[in-house]
Parts: C-alpha cells; sequence; structure tokens
C-alpha cells in the first residue's frame, strides 16, 4: 500500500461569502488569532505526515505562496533589530513543508480545481484539505483519516452529522456501518441535495483521502451541481468503481468561510491559545456580564 504523502488544497475561490473582507485579501490569509487559516490546514497536514502541498491557485492569491517563502528583507531587517524570537518563528514557516502551486485559469468548480493536481500528484493516493475547513481535533483530522486508510486501503471522505435543514449546503453521503469504528461503506453521494430529497444527514467536510483514479474519472465529469465540475460527482463514480468510506472524524469542526463559523473560530481557538487564552478567557466572561446578560 503506497503511502500518502502529497496534499493538495485548493486556494483558487474567489471568497464572495467573505466579501467585502475578501476584496483584495484571498479569504485563506484572513487571520484566526495570530495566524493566517490557511497556515492551520498546512500545519494540520504537516503534523499528519505529509511532506509536499500543492497548492490550486489563481490570480490574486501570491499572499498565499509568499506567507510560506523565505522573505530576505524582512529576515534581514529582524536580524539587525535582534528580534530573534520572531526571526524563529517566522523561519519556522517557510521551513514547515514544500509547496508547489499550480495554477486553475477558470473557476470552474472544485473538481476541476482538484483535477489541475493530476500531473504533481501523479500515480499516488494523496489528501485533499479545503481551507474553509478548520478542524481542532486531539490527532489531526488528516491523520486519523490516513490512519483508518491504513487498514482499508482505499480512498476516505470524512464526515460530520449536520441538522437535516442544512444538508442543502453540503456533499451528503449515504451509507452503511462497517466493523471499523466511526467508518461508513459509501453507497451513495449527492453534492447539495435540495430540501427533502435526501435521507441522510452524513455531510462531507473538507477532507478527503483519494485513490489517484479520481483524476481520470475527473477528466470525465460533466458540469453538475451549480454549473460547476463537482468533487462529490466523481467521487461517486469512484465509489462505484471501487470500494469507499466515509469517516465520521473525532474533533470539531469550523466553517471558516462563512463569517459566523469564522468568530466562532477566532473563540474557540483563541480560548486554547497558550499566552492570549487565560486573559481572553477573562475578558470573554466580564463581556458576557457586561454586554449579553447585564
Ligand atoms: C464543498 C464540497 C461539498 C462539501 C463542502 C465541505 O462545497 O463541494 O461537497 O460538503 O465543500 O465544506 P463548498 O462549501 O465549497 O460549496
Amino acid at each position: 500500500m503506497k503511502a500518502i504523502k502529497k496534499a493538495v488544497i485548493p486556494v483558487a475561490g474567489l471568497g464572495t461569502r467573505f466579501l467585502p473582507a475578501t476584496k483584495a485579501i484571498p479569504k485563506e490569509m484572513l487571520t484566526i488569532v495570530d495566524r493566517p487559516t490557511i497556515q492551520y490546514i498546512v500545519e494540520e497536514a504537516v503534523a499528519s505526515g505529509i511532506e509536499e502541498i500543492i497548492f490550486i491557485t489563481s490570480t490574486g492569491k501570491s499572499a498565499i505562496e509568499n506567507h510560506f517563502d523565505y522573505d530576505f528583507q524582512l529576515d534581514t531587517v529582524l536580524k539587525d533589530k535582534k528580534k530573534v524570537q520572531l526571526r524563529e518563528e517566522l523561519a519556522n514557516i517557510s521551513n514547515l513543508i514544500d509547496i508547489i502551486a499550480v495554477r486553475q485559469k477558470e473557476p470552474l468548480g472544485l473538481g476541476h480545481a482538484i483535477l489541475m493536481a493530476r500531473n504533481v500528484v501523479g500515480d499516488e493516493p494523496f489528501m485533499v484539505l479545503l481551507g474553509d475547513d478548520l478542524v481542532k481535533s486531539q490527532v489531526p483530522c488528516c491523520k486519523q483519516m490516513i490512519d483508518m486508510y491504513n487498514q482499508l486501503g482505499e480512498s476516505i471522505v470524512a464526515i460530520q452529522r449536520v441538522d437535516m435543514d442544512q444538508t442543502h449546503q453540503y456533499g451528503i453521503v449515504e451509507g452503511t456501518e462497517t466493523d471499523h469504528r466511526r467508518t461508513f461503506k459509501v453507497n451513495r453521494m449527492v453534492e447539495k441535495p435540495a430540501p427533502g430529497t435526501c435521507q441522510s444527514n452524513m455531510a462531507i467536510i473538507g477532507r478527503y483521502l483519494l485513490m489517484p483514479d479520481i483524476f481520470e474519472l475527473l477528466a470525465k465529469t460533466t458540469p453538475g451541481h451549480g454549473g460547476e465540475i463537482q468533487l462529490t460527482d466523481a467521487l461517486l463514480a469512484l465509489a462505484n468503481r471501487r470500494d469507499m468510506y466515509a469517516y465520521e472524524f473525532e474533533g470539531k469542526r469550523f466553517d471558516a468561510g462563512d463569517k459566523l463559523g469564522y468568530l466562532k473560530a477566532i473563540v474557540d481557538f483563541a480560548l486554547e491559545h497558550q499566552t492570549l487564552g487565560p486573559p481572553f478567557r477573562e475578558y470573554l466572561e466580564s463581556a458576557c456580564k457586561d454586554v449579553i446578560a447585564p
């Protein structure tokens, strides 16, 4: 069984849900406490044993690549000012991992974005991490999936249960329980089903572990929901060809691409921050007293 060493992270999206904040700034660069959201995603991949990241980018997204690059000018200034700790922090980011950027020239959908990584990924299973989905967990979500893959040897999509009135916002999986914990065999999946048309509430969250056959199927996938080439449609074709599993990950997921989800992520991550956590908790407690329940 081939090890999972590569992760594809699509970052080409326009971030329309977050306008006007994302007019001139990639949504992936919005900050959660002290780091841009994309850094959390990359750190999750690195902590799971991934050795190479492939960003699928588009015009106006160079800030993301720059964030993970070495900035000679900045480093020289910090060195002159003897900012040792800050220099080390920045060096840690640029030394995190090898990054390759591939352009998606037209916004034709998530499936099309993943297809752009075909030549770089080659004939290996790989991870896909979506930048909007932040997962806070003891064992990184990506690592939980790789551990499960080591037992199953097939594609896995991460899922979580959502309220039935939310299913139209997600790819939804129908599956049957397996002997493996928190794992279902995928029977069917549908992208953003119209309300009332689907009995399942198992929603796909932005973590996928995929066999390389997905590329051949993506190349044949025609536009689906919203007129876009949907990853979910190619996944269904893959599930019809070979086994595919849905894994109910352990952890708390935030939709950081949504304004309210982003605020919730900030509060949760800030409360756990090593130095900011305690004073932030104190502030929140007094703010709750003064503002929420005066
Ligand atoms: C994408 C996928 C969808 C999945 C969701 C998870 O949708 O197409 O299947 O459930 O991510 O965040 P998007 O949120 O990009 O519209």
